[in-house]
């Protein structure tokens, strides 16, 4: 691909963010960022990065902004000019969406398009309820009510799958609050842009990823 697209997924915790980065990145080729990630590779590491993290993680509140802007902006810097990208969880807050403008357009790379993935409440509970991570590559997996995890690996590398210390259900109901207090404002900032869309994430995953596929236009990028 000649120049990728750059592309911010945002939704509420459970929205299907991590999902929908895997499903694009089997069509098109694009470098996943995503923040959550990064702080849980951090986490097992034992970093002094992952220890801060945790402690805001698991009472489901935002990373400070000093300890989060810095290493995913330096990230999506490093991503060579003409690759594109899909951020996954940042930015969260206005602050965050400020300095990545700032970063962008400095070096004329604009955001191509900011999809808005929403979700209803009683869904978002239900997904996080059921929801495993891989260890090793870190893919989301639904687990079905009586449906035995400890008998399932990974579908993409077999990796042991683990259920997330913020999936427990008082860290979920402070991320949806500060995903409504601070991150929704960041929509205003994007439609301002005129880069918002909307996608409605209640459907299916296959149905959402239809979506969002048109929405951002990947059989046309998939051609340059
Ligand atoms: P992060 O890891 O980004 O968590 P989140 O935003 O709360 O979102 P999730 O990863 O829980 O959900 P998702 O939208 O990726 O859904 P998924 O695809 O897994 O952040 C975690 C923490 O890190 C934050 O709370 C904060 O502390 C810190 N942090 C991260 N970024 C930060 C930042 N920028 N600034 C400060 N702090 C930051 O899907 C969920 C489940 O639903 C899965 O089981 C999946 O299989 C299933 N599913 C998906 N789509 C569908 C569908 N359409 N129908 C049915 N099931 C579905
Ligand atoms: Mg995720």
């Amino acid at each position: 691909m000649a120049q990728g697209l750059r592309l911010v997924l945002i939704g509420p915790p459970g929205a299907g963010k991590g999902t929908q980065a895997q499903l694009l990145r089997e069509h098109v080729d694009l470098a996943h960022i995503s923040s959550g990630d990064l702080f849980r590779h951090h986490l097992r590491q034992g970093t002094p990065l992952g220890l801060r993290a945790k402690e805001y993680m698991n009472r489901g509140e935002l990373v400070p902004d000093e300890v989060t802007i810095d290493i995913i902006l330096g990230k999506v810097m490093s991503i060579p000019d003409d690759d594109g990208f899909i951020l996954d969880g940042f930015p969260r807050n206005r602050n965050q969406a400020q300095e990545l403008d700032k970063k962008l357009t400095a070096e004329s790379r604009n955001l191509d398009k900011v999809v808005h993935i929403d979700v209803s409440e009683p869904a978002l509970l239900r997904r996080l309820g059921g929801r495993y991570i891989c260890r090793a590559c870190q893919s989301p997996h639904a687990i079905g009510l009586g449906e035995d995890a400890s008998a399932r690996t990974c579908d993409q590398c077999g990796g042991e799958l683990y259920q997330r210390d913020d999936d427990a259900p008082a860290a979920v109901k402070k991320r949806i609050q500060v995903y409504n207090d601070e991150t929704m404002p960041v929509l205003g900032f994007y439609r301002k842009r005129g880069v918002l869309v909307e996608v409605p994430g209640d459907d299916t995953i296959a149905e959402v990823n239809k979506q969002i596929m048109a929405a951002v236009d990947v059989p046309t990028a998939r051609k340059l």
